[in-house]
């Protein structure tokens, strides 16, 4: 068992802290942050992820994890800080440069680092082992550098810490070993060996083909409508296919990873005006055809916007169903959108906790609504009695942009209901 420091507590290194402690680990957590620190030690968490407190409350109360704002000499060092996308559309690498910089004071011989921060290619080998040999010691040589990128699902997180495979890249092929002994303390799926920057890319290939694969999705639903069919249908009947799987097309790409990972893949690549960076242009763009299909559908506010009285109820602000996540919500420019075109706004979200705008109940957000303009496919939105939410609105009127509601069940209660731009 080894004495290893998590530096980020996140939504990757706090259930990755917990998951290596309740293992019989001895961890340190490290976060720059005093009120993430503050929480954590009290038994509290800062963001919400299934099973995370309970893993926490064990993890802390035997002892085994430990919360504080300072590295301290380990075994083991794992970076899991952000990584954003800078104003230029390139990675901001500055917070893994930092960590890296704090590790370097406690940094020994034979110890092991591992970056598990989506980092562009070469950024392990290159920026974080220059920064570690600022202690005089010498990367492969003298301690240990992996890569491991973190491939977990948010709301899904412990049990794909353990299931998912993992692949690891080391500096040096003794690296890719140290790195391996300490993840076979809790990954049942295979672990797989690689080099530092093949890893790096192999999560990068992942999060773009998923966004070129939306993309395709998203067009599809402009196609759809055309020919005024069911994009939803369309694709579940040709995923039939044995060797298609396209994804789902929806409001535009959230989250931390999907839309931005493809630009790290091109930003030094020469293939800057290629597919990925049109995919991303597709993704990027389909927020504002949300703006302008509600505008559409449910009709512009007359006059000066100052004077409307249409009012849209927009569910779910999260990236994504089933988590509290808002970053890179498209849900933030189809807001900004509905706002500037006028138009009278309650938001609901009963997962996030930040976001841009005020958020309602989901009383207030429906009382004397227009339309529903549904974003997020939170499971709880489907128990909800339409006839009751109906009872509140103005106008019987919902948009589901997620396939995420049974149309029946709303018609039958009287509304209007329109997948994309499809009445069903
Ligand atoms: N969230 C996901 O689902 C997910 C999935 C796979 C990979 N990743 C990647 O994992 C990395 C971390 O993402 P996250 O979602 O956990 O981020 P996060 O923002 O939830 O957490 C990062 C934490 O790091 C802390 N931090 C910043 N600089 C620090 C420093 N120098 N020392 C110590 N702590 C520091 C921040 O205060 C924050 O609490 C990113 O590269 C991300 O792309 C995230």
């Amino acid at each position: 068992m080894k004495k290893v420091c998590v530096l980020g507590l996140g939504y990757v290194g706090l259930p990755t802290a917990c998951m290596l402690a309740v293992q019989g680990h001895r961890v340190i957590g490290v976060d720059v942050n005093p009120r993430v620190i503050e929480t954590i030690s009290q038994g509290g968490i800062h963001i919400e992820e299934a099973g995370l407190k309970t893993m926490l409350q064990a993890a802390i109360n035997s002892g085994a994890l430990v919360a504080k704002s300072e590295v301290e000499p380990s075994d083991v060092f794992i970076i899991a800080v952000p990584t954003p996308l800078a104003a230029d559309k390139r990675a901001d690498v500055g917070y893994v440069e930092s960590a890296a910089r704090s590790i370097v004071p406690f940094l020994a011989a034979g110890n092991l680092v591992i970056l598990e921060s989506t980092s562009p290619p070469g950024t392990t080998a290159n920026l974080l082992c220059d920064t570690l040999a600022e202690s005089g010691l010498k990367p492969g040589k003298d301690f240990h550098v992996a890569h491991s990128p973190e491939r977990v699902l948010p709301g899904n997180i412990f049990s794909e810490l353990v299931s998912n495979d993992r692949v690891i890249g080391g500096i040096t092929p003794e690296s890719a070993e140290a790195a391996r002994e300490l993840y076979e303390s809790f990954v049942d799926g295979e672990i797989l060996l690689t080099d530092a920057t093949t890893a790096e890319m192999v999560k990068l290939v992942e999060n773009t083909f998923r966004d070129v694969n939306i993309a395709l999705a998203n067009e599809l639903t402009l196609i759809a409508s055309e020919h005024d069919v069911d994009v939803f249908e369309i694709i579940d009947l040709a995923n039939r296919h044995a060797r298609v799987n396209v994804h789902q097309p929806g409001p535009g790409v959230g989250g931390h990873c999907i839309p931005i990972d493809p630009w790290f893949i091109i930003e030094d690549s020469g293939r800057a005006d290629g597919l990925i960076k049109r995919s991303r242009e597709v993704n990027d763009a389909t927020p504002l055809r949300i703006v302008d299909l509600v505008a559409d559908l449910v009709g512009a506010p007359a006059g000066d916007p100052a004077d409307s009285k249409i009012k849209i109820s927009v569910w779910g602000v999260a990236y994504k169903g089933n988590v509290d996540d808002t970053r890179e919500t498209p849900a933030t420019s189809i807001v900004t959108g509905l706002k500037k075109r006028g138009f009278d706004l309650g938001i609901f979200d009963l997962h996030a906790r930040h976001f841009d705008f005020e958020l309602d109940s989901l009383e207030n957000a429906v009382d004397g609504a227009d339309s529903i303009l549904l974003l997020a496919d939170h499971k709880e939105f489907s128990y909800l009695d339409p006839q009751e939410v109906g009872r509140l609105m103005r106008r019987r009127m919902i948009i589901d942009t997620r396939n995420c509601l049974d149309p029946q069940k709303w018609k039958d209660a009287g509304f209007e209901f329109y997948l994309f731009r499809k009445k069903m």
